[in-house]
């Protein structure tokens, strides 16, 4: 997407969403928080540019969807993102089908000026990273992502060398590298510390916290923006909570469901810029996004939501 359009103030969620035959699935509440703006945070380097801090992550659901039944829900959950005032969506070519699919879908609907494109470059060996992003660039549809980003980096001096000169060549507007494994979070936050990327995605979730100790406190410092993978656990914190329910005082940041629980945590910390959830389903979508409307929790809450957590059992 270009920077002008970034700048475009949070939109509402647009009566279009509720036309496209959504309204039936959503709650009051979300209906009603759905006339709130989306919380929207700098890039840090990114020259006063914002994204809206709930996305899209297409790892799991839109690898299977793209040649199933579940097809035209994937379509349907990237419009609502957009019509909801979102941006982002991140993919990666390991993701199975999802990249090309995500490709297919920004053509078919003609969104991709709204979209912000985070995909990744899996091999990363020196001398070949252009032509594995011109393939990215092929399945996606379009001759520029918003970032790009080293998948699953492991090696503390990492050369940051070839991704850069994507950017310099204009195949890519930022640069970033990603982990979700602990036993790379030094090599991770070597790299962060070294050669300031613009971006960082790494897991993080109520759950599963271990990010908070080193690398987002080393994020903020290096002025890397956080993407946070994996924000429900793969969907392991809806299956904790399951017929448990949400405590009243939930409501003292706005939070309408469990989903927006989850991912108001995350968007508590102070270092994370967006949360990418995955989903398959409009009506989880448009869930997400309420997590970026209203008040968010601050430390002493976000302490006792670990709490609530916990004792689910
Ligand atoms: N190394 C890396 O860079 C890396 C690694 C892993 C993942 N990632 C990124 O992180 C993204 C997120 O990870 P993920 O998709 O595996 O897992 P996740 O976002 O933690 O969880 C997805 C699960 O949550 C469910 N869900 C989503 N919204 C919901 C809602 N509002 N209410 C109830 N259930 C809901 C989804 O089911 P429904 O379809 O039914 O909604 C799905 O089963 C990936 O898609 C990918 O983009 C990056």
């Amino acid at each position: 997407m270009d920077s002008q359009e970034n700048n475009i103030e949070a939109m509402s969620l647009s009566r279009r969403t509720f036309t496209a035959g959504l309204a039936v699935a959503m709650t009051a509440p979300l209906v009603a928080q759905a006339q709130t703006p989306l919380i929207k945070r700098p890039i840090p380097q990114g020259s006063g540019e914002t994204m809206p801090v709930v996305g899209l992550g297409t790892a799991v659901v839109f690898n299977a969807a793209a040649n199933s039944p579940q097809r035209a829900g994937a379509v349907s959950v990237v419009r609502a993102l957009v019509d909801g005032g979102g941006t982002l969506i991140d993919t990666a070519p390991s993701y199975g089908a999802a990249e090309g699919f995500v490709g297919e879908i920004l053509t078919e609907t003609a969104l991709r000026s709204r979209v912000f494109i985070s995909t990744k470059l899996e091999e990363y060996r020196p001398g070949g990273e252009e032509a594995e992003a011109q393939a990215c660039l092929q399945r996606l549809k379009t001759d520029k992502v918003d970032l790009l980003q080293l998948h699953n980096t492991k090696k503390a001096d990492q050369d940051m060398g070839g991704i850069n000169a994507l950017k310099a060549k204009g195949l890519c507007r930022y640069t970033g590298i990603s982990t979700t494994f602990e036993r790379d979070y030094a090599a991770t936050e070597a790299i962060v510390r070294r050669a300031r990327p613009d971006f960082l995605e790494i897991d993080y979730a109520l759950d599963n916290r271990k990010a908070e100790e080193r690398l987002l406190p080393t994020a903020r410092d290096s002025g890397t923006a956080v993407l946070v993978a994996l924000p429900f656990g793969r969907g392991r914190l809806f299956r904790a909570a399951l017929g448990k329910p949400l405590p009243d005082w939930a409501a003292e940041f706005d939070c309408a469901s469990w989903g927006q629980f989850f991912l108001k945590f995350i968007l508590g910390h102070p270092a994370v810029t967006a949360a990418i959830p995955g989903t398959g389903k409009p009506e989880h979508m448009i869930d997400n996004l309420g997590a970026a409307r209203g008040r968010l929790p601050d430390e002493k809450m976000r302490a006792r939501m670990i709490q609530y957590v916990e004792q689910l059992g």
